[in-house]
């Protein structure tokens, strides 16, 4: 749990530190000085706290405008606030707010860890909190029609111009590959590893495993030896995309095309699933065959989304007869861009990276736009509380 504390007196913030000590219970701390409207380097949506502790005690009537907008758009945030006095007029505009606790200071010194508990206890809750993000499971309707490549630069994309904070997990754990598409770092850990040790996971555990492509795109990779995935569980992974979907604007996933317990997880949960192929016929057989055994497990309609990959003009099969024979509405096409793709494979740098004027690298940062809204970039968390400063 990461734990903010933010005030504009430095005596505050060194006596609520000194209050944290030996208390952290294994929270992540950081505390951030208010001055004016000053507002320090490096904040960014990453760093967002699950509790803010916010001292108001320079004023009498705190302004709680901005509190009640970062609560609003981050439904997931639990605010303990400092005041000189706990007044009942104080107490309803924090209500209204969405502060779950008042504490007078420093009168209610000595009640602050209890407190802290307390508002730990409520946002960590089974139920009250609400997953952050999107799921987006990919696969391949036949090996080799660009599934791993599309999941691995559309994240990029979403990460690098959409300024979403976006996991890719490869799920592929025999023959995972999504690490080379996007760099040369060495994946200290996998999948299996963060598996096997899924008592411990959390949000900081979870991003230490993953490798760091941008400061707001990462990856869990797949274990290089494919020995080590044997005796990942189910309830494993569907723990590891709990915590994904909690931390991260867009988890995507790329499962193998065996579709076993584990993909299921991931199925079940994805609020998308992007069934990659090429407009040609083995393709389309094999991608009827898979959308079969979609249907019979209860994925069907808008949840699945038909992708054809590598599409050139008056080549292969025409785009209405791939809709006719797959009872399924073409969603997305990509255009074949064989020296770019390849140049960006061969090198592990995504194409949006290498080259970004290349119809596929167009054509992935329209789709995220799409996917993701404006694009605008976000202020960090503590710019939206100056705001009204
Ligand atoms: N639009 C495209 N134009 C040209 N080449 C492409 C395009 N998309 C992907 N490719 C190429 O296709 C190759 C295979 O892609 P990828 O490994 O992503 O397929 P896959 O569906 O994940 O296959 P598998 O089932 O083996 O995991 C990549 O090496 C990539 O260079
Ligand atoms: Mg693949």
């Amino acid at each position: 749990m990461k734990i903010a504390v933010v005030s504009d007196k430095p005596e505050t913030l060194e006596e609520v530190r000194r209050l944290f000590h030996g208390h952290e219970h294994g929270a992540e701390l950081s505390f951030h000085r208010r001055s004016g409207e000053t507002i320090p380097q490096g904040e960014s949506e990453v760093d967002f706290p699950d509790l803010l502790v916010l001292d108001q005690t320079g004023s009498e009537h705190p302004d709680m405008g901005a509190v009640e907008e970062m609560t609003r758009r981050h439904p997931n945030l639990t605010v303990l606030l400092l005041c000189a006095v706990r007044s009942e007029e104080v107490l309803v505009s924090a209500m209204r707010a969405g502060i779950r606790e008042v504490l007078a200071w420093p009168g209610a010194k000595r009640e602050f860890l209890a407190a802290v508990e307390r508002a730990k206890k409520w946002a960590t809750a089974p139920g009250m909190r609400r997953p952050r993000g999107k799921l987006l499971g990919f696969v391949s309707g036949k090996g080799g029609s660009g599934a791993t490549f599309l999941a691995a630069n559309l994240g990029y994309a979403l990460a690098a111009e959409c300024h979403k904070k976006v996991l890719l997990i490869d799920l592929d754990l025999q023959y995972g590959d999504a690490s080379f598409f996007l760099t040369d770092q060495e994946n200290l850990m996998s999948v299996a590893d963060v598996a096997r040790q899924i008592e411990r996971l959390d949000a900081t555990f979870l991003a230490s495993a993953a490798v760091d492509l941008l400061p707001n795109y990462a990856l869990l990779a797949a274990p290089e030896d494919a020995e080590r995935a044997v005796g990942v569980t189910a309830g494993q992974i569907e723990r590891l995309l709990d915590v994904a979907v909690q931390n991260y604007d867009y988890v995507i996933v790329d499962i193998e095309r065996s579709i076993d317990v584990l993909a299921m997880k991931v199925l079940d949960r994805a609020e998308q699933i992007y069934l990659v192929i090429e407009a040609m016929l083995p393709f389309i057989r094999d991608a009827r065959r898979l959308l079969h055994a979609f249907r019979q497990l209860g994925y069907r309609g808008e949840k699945i989304r038909l992708v054809v990959n590598r599409l050139e003009k008056d080549v292969g099969v025409p785009i209405k007869q791939i809709e006719k024979a797959l009872s399924t509405p073409v969603h997305w096409t990509l255009p074949n861009d064989f020296a770019n793709a390849s140049a960006s494979v061969n090198q592990g740098v995504p194409i949006a990276k290498l080259a970004p004027g290349s119809p596929v690298s167009r054509a992935l940062r329209a789709y995220a736009k799409e996917l993701a809204g404006t694009g605008e970039p976000r202020r960090g968390w503590f710019g939206q509380l100056f705001r009204t400063a």
